[in-house]
Parts: structure tokens; C-alpha cells; sequence
């Protein structure tokens, strides 16, 4: 599948050209493009059309955009009416269906599923209206992890009796008994597969505050400060990592990095046992949006490796990069006279 607002022509002929299974496309303009490549190739391409959500509704509940505009994803009410007519209508282009990006990281599962109910019943209403079968509807990703100590997990097993419930609604309906439903899961598969590890350089009482200063921090994990959340942090070696240490007295910690930037600050009030200088840290669940969401050049500190782990053996996926390797790619301009 090929989704992104912002494809490129080149981008759009490799997808077409490879058989990429369907195009989510996400403008007018865009999928007009896409069904004049489809015709230079002699290729009939199978799209999806993705709806706006509100931006507002993306971390809570979903609703689906009408006239009362959006972020940058997707299309309104009545673009989307118009271009399930228009791809209807092309010998290019196979419309499967509706896509709906509409929640992220959510944990409680009566919302996810609500998503996915709504976005469903978009899709149904969108094939109804435009004179196409409903075949594929993509509601995108949203399944949440938990970040901070105090939050619960996914129910799963709540989340897959509203599915078996909705699959069984589709089927019984002859205009959807041939849906599909499709979950674009990211984080949840992923993100608590990796932690950044990270060595405490300095500690200090600020007034009544313990503050933990790391070698690492929002440049190589940018997360925390984007969408204000704290990951927990667990000490790694040391006194606080210490078999026994569970009993260990512990300290509200404000835990951050080296930046001279005040965003720079993993934790505000991890409660921990305090680690010492020189103690490794590990702050969990960055195995999704953690280094390729941040901004590695930002104050050129080196470039963290990345260290794989499989069946207990360890090896560097990636190695450490130093600010040389990117301060050397400058060049000086022409010699000033
Ligand atoms: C189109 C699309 N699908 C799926 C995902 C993965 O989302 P998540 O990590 O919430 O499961 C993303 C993430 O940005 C996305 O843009």
C-alpha cells in the first residue's frame, strides 16, 4: 500500500509500475495524476480515498471531516463524493474504497472500535452515494501502547468482540458482504521492542528538586517533547539497579538531556531510586517514533548506534555516527575574493 500526502509523480509511476496492491489517494488533484500515470503505463491502478478527520478528534474520539476543514490528510465530505464519481467513472483506476487515519495511540478500546464502526459506515454511505462496491476500508493505525506507569494496556480481547461484531454485520448485508477492514498497526507491533540507552553524566539537587542529567536526550529522541509524554525510565546498572533495589528508597527525578534547550527533559517526576553519574538508563518503548522521529543534527552531538538484539545475541544494526561524518559533507562556497 503507498499512503502519504504529497506523492510525487516519479513516486506515483514506481508505485503503479511495481503493482502496489492500492494507492491511497488523498486530494482531487492527486488523483487525477495518479489516473493519467495509470494510462502512460497502460495500468489500471486500485485506489483508496482518504476521508480528513479532525485533527482535534485524532487523540480522542473520531469524526469525520464535513465542511468544518481539517489538518493536511484527506479529503472533505463533498471532494470525497466527488472523487469516488470521478474514479468510478475512469477505466484507470479501481476504486476499493475509504480510508480513515483517525486515531492514534488509543487506549481504550470502545474508542478504537468506534473508529472503526464510523469509518465503516463512511465507507458504506460514500459506495452507496458514488455506485461502487464496498471492498476494502482502512481505518488506518491507532493501536496505543502504554507510555507512562499509571496506563493500562489495550483490551484486546474488548477490542475483538466489537470487531467479530461489526465482521458479522458486514457479512450479513449483501452491500458489504464482500468488505474487508484493515488496520495499519505501527507503534503497537513495534514500539516496545527498543529502548534508548542512555549514561547519567551529571546529578544535582536544584531546591528540593533531584535532577538526573543523561548524555543523550530529545535529539536522538524527540517524542516526549512533540507530543508531551514521558516515557518511564528504568536505571540499568548501578546501586539503582541493584538486586534489592525494588525496595530502595525513591525520589520524584526530573530526568534530561545535555541540549541547551529547555524542550530537553524526558521525565519531570519519574519516581526512581536515584542513579549515580556513569549509571546506564534505559528509557523504554521507543522501538516506534523514537530515532527516525527526531532531530539528530540538532547542537551536533554524535549520532546514537543501534544495537539489535535476537534470541539473547546482540549486534550493532547501526553504528555510532560522530558530528564529523555530517560537519565534512559541508562545503566552503566559492573562494571569496
Ligand atoms: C497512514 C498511516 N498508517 C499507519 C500508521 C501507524 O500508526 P500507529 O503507529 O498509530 O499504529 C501511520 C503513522 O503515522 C500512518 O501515517
Amino acid at each position: 500500500m503507498f499512503t502519504g500526502p504529497g506523492k510525487r509523480d516519479e513516486e506515483l509511476a514506481h508505485a503503479v509500475e511495481a503493482g502496489v496492491r492500492v494507492v491511497t489517494v488523498e486530494s482531487p488533484g492527486e488523483l487525477r495524476r495518479l489516473a493519467r500515470i495509470a494510462q502512460a503505463r497502460g495500468r489500471r491502478q486500485a485506489v483508496l480515498l482518504r476521508a480528513a478527520v479532525s485533527e482535534a478528534a485524532r487523540l480522542e474520539r473520531v469524526r469525520l471531516v464535513g465542511d468544518d476543514g481539517a489538518g493536511k490528510f484527506g479529503m472533505d465530505a463533498a471532494d470525497l463524493r466527488g472523487a469516488a464519481a470521478w474514479a468510478s467513472a475512469s477505466p484507470w483506476l479501481e476504486l476499493l474504497g475509504l480510508h480513515a487515519f483517525g486515531a492514534s495511540n488509543l487506549l481504550d478500546a470502545g474508542a478504537l472500535a468506534a473508529h472503526v464502526e464510523s469509518t465503516v459506515s463512511a465507507g458504506r454511505d460514500l459506495a452507496a452515494a458514488a455506485g461502487f462496491p464496498l471492498r476494502l476500508v482502512d481505518v488506518g493505525g491507532g493501536l496505543g501502547i502504554p507510555y507512562e506507569p499509571h496506563e493500562e494496556p489495550l483490551d484486546l480481547r474488548v477490542l475483538g468482540i466489537r470487531l467479530a461484531a461489526l465482521a458479522g454485520r458486514l457479512a450479513s448485508d449483501p452491500a458489504t458482504a464482500g468488505s474487508r477492514v484493515l488496520f495499519e498497526p505501527g507503534r503497537f507491533l513495534v514500539g516496545p521492542a527498543g529502548a534508548y540507552v542512555t549514561r547519567v553524566v551529571d546529578r544535582k539537587r536544584v531546591g528540593e528538586d533531584h535532577v538526573v542529567i543523561l548524555d543523550g536526550g530529545i535529539h536522538h529522541l524527540l517524542r516526549p517533547a512533540l507530543v508531551g509524554q514521558e516515557h518511564r525510565v528504568r536505571a540499568l546498572t548501578g546501586a539503582a539497579a541493584a538486586p534489592g533495589s525494588a525496595n530502595a528508597q525513591r525520589f520524584p527525578v526530573t530526568v534530561a538531556g545535555p541540549l541547551c534547550s529547555g524542550l530537553d527533559v524526558f521525565a519531570q517526576a519519574a519516581l526512581m531510586a536515584l542513579p549515580d553519574p556513569g549509571d546506564l538508563v534505559a528509557v523504554l518503548d521507543v522501538g516506534a517514533y523514537g530515532a527516525t522521529e527526531s532531530m539528530p543534527f540538532f547542537l551536533s552531538h554524535p549520532l546514537p548506534p543501534e544495537i539489535a538484539l535476537r534470541g539473547g545475541e546482540a549486534w550493532v544494526a547501526r553504528p555510532r555516527i560522530e558530528p564529523e561524518t555530517w560537519l565534512d559533507w559541508q562545503t566552503e562556497g566559492p573562494a571569496s575574493r
